[in-house]
């Protein structure tokens, strides 16, 4: 009898005790029903948001998590079997599933997707090729209307979504700085990103740096929220954009993040901001695949991985990402 292992949510999680809240299960593997495609997996992907999903929020752009089930999330992997004619076993895929060896999916709903055999390094599908190089891509040119020229701003710089979003900025002639937890992540962001300014908001006092930024941040690509928001918002130039793509400052909490302290910036800078969804865009026939791997193929993008080998240490590469120990995309290999 063939099995499948997957990471079962049975509890919500308190904090960053996911030892407690899930746990690794096997159950037996059934041929996939008609439509279908179950799929291998070689590589899990960490993503942030999926926190907010095992809380009991109900007011997320995605419901909760039923305690019982399958923990959710993307996958890379090779089709194991299919009963779907669109797609063949042994072909490279990419998709939402399970935390799990196997997933079994409609296609549609889990957004299969092809991948190119042809990029070397099979993981750069997450990350810079995939759903954080997407957003980033979606939020800086069809949300946030980047222009050449303009001062950029972008928190957790150095994670998988933040370092795509500084070096498109980069690449589009802009002036970038960038905010991140640790020495080290600051030095990769200035030294092989190419980010003109990096700050440590774990030592330096990110208001009084933001401050002397001439002319203002035209554009702020915000991942963080909380007291990160607060320092940029008075540092804004006038009729500046703001685009929050994620707020993980608050992912923990059942009620979500308060709003700014510093609210009145809006009408004093009279700013603009706006959420970044990429699944909005993409049902508008955007492709941002194809300016990414041009890039990407040019070597101006770059990804880094902080891997961890083995399904069974899945919770292990959860809270590196979710306690910033991370610089570039967190996955699993399985
Ligand atoms: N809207 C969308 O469609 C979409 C899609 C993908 C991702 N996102 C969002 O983009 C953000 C980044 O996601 P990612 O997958 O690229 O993860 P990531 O940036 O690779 O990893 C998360 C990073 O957040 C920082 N962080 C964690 N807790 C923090 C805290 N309490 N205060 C400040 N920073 C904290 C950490 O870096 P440092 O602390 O060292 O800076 C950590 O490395 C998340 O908010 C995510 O939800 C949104």
């Amino acid at each position: 009898m063939a099995t499948r292992q997957y990471w079962r949510l049975d509890a919500r999680p308190i904090e960053h005790d996911y030892a407690n809240a899930l746990s690794l299960q096997t159950e037996e593997l059934a041929p996939p029903a008609d439509g279908h495609v179950q799929v291998a997996a070689q590589y899990l992907s960490m993503d942030p948001g999926v926190r907010v999903w095992m809380t009991a929020r109900e007011d997320g752009y995605s419901p909760p998590i039923p305690l019982g089930e399958a923990m959710q999330g993307q996958f890379i992997g090779r089709v194991s079997a299919s009963a779907h004619p669109d797609f063949k076993e042994g072909e490279l895929v990419r998709g939402f599933g399970h935390w799990a060896s196997h997933s079994t999916v409609d296609p549609a709903l889990a957004g299969l997707t092809k991948l190119d055999e042809d990029v070397a390094d099979t993981r750069q599908h997450f990350g810079v090729l995939g759903l954080n190089g997407e957003t980033a891509m979606c939020g800086l040119t069809d949300v946030l209307e980047l222009k050449e020229g303009e001062t950029v701003l972008v928190s957790a710089a150095a994670g998988a979504t933040g370092s795509v979003a500084c070096q498109i900025a980069r690449n589009m002639g802009c002036k970038v700085i960038g905010i991140a937890g640790a020495d080290d992540k600051c030095a990769w962001l200035t030294q092989e990103l190419g980010v003109d300014t990096a700050i440590n908001y774990k030592t330096q006092n990110v208001a009084e740096e933001l401050a002397k930024i001439e002319g203002g941040i035209n554009v702020y690509f915000e991942n963080v929220g909380g007291d990160l928001l607060d320092a940029a918002l008075p540092n804004m130039a006038l009729y500046g954009r703001i685009g929050i793509c994620g707020l993980i400052t608050g992912y923990t909490s059942d009620s979500g993040n308060p709003g700014p302290a510093r609210f009145d910036q809006i009408l004093m800078k009279r700013l603009t901001i706006k959420g970044i969804f990429l699944p909005d865009y993409l049902a508008q026939g955007k492709n941002y695949y194809a300016p990414l791997r041009k890039w990407y193929d040019e070597g101006r993008l770059v990804g880094e991985f902080d891997q961890t080998d083995g399904l069974e240490n899945t919770l292990n590469a959860f809270t590196r990402l979710m306690t910033g120990k991370n610089t570039g995309k967190v996955i699993v290999a399985l």
